[in-house]
């Protein structure tokens, strides 16, 4: 899973009073393997120097990102709670014969 990371726009257009997604700040990634990482989640950030992204990033230590992930996200590490759309499709994942 890709996290993009990007700055609050304002005034612009006809956005006078919101805020809107605007420059890619931040790319910070979660990738699955049970063969490539003991702990099955490993976490990687490609941020490089001068808003430039990497080609190569090393997997953070388990307690950078992997313990908060897996503490608090709500399924398999991931924080279904605050994506609508997970939300939306975990209760027919937790009840298949209910829709
Ligand atoms: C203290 C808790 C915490 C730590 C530590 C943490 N995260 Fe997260 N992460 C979150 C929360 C909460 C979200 C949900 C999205 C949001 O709130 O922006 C999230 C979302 C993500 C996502 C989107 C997919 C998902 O699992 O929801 C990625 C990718 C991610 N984080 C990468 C990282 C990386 C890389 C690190 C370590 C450098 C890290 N996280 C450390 C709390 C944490």
């Amino acid at each position: 899973m890709v996290m993009e990371i990007r700055s609050a726009g304002s005034n612009a257009s006809i956005n006078k009073q919101g805020h809107f997604e605007d420059k890619l700040t931040g790319l910070d990634v979660a990738v699955k393997s049970a063969s490539h990482f003991p702990e099955k989640w490993a976490y990687f950030n490609f941020d490089g120097p001068n808003d430039s992204f990497l080609a190569q990033a090393k997997p953070f230590p388990k307690d950078n990102c992997w313990s908060c992930h897996n503490a608090h996200g709500a399924a398999d590490n991931v924080f279904v709670q605050f994506y609508p759309v997970l939300r939306e499709a975990s209760k027919h994942a937790a009840s298949p014969s209910s829709h």
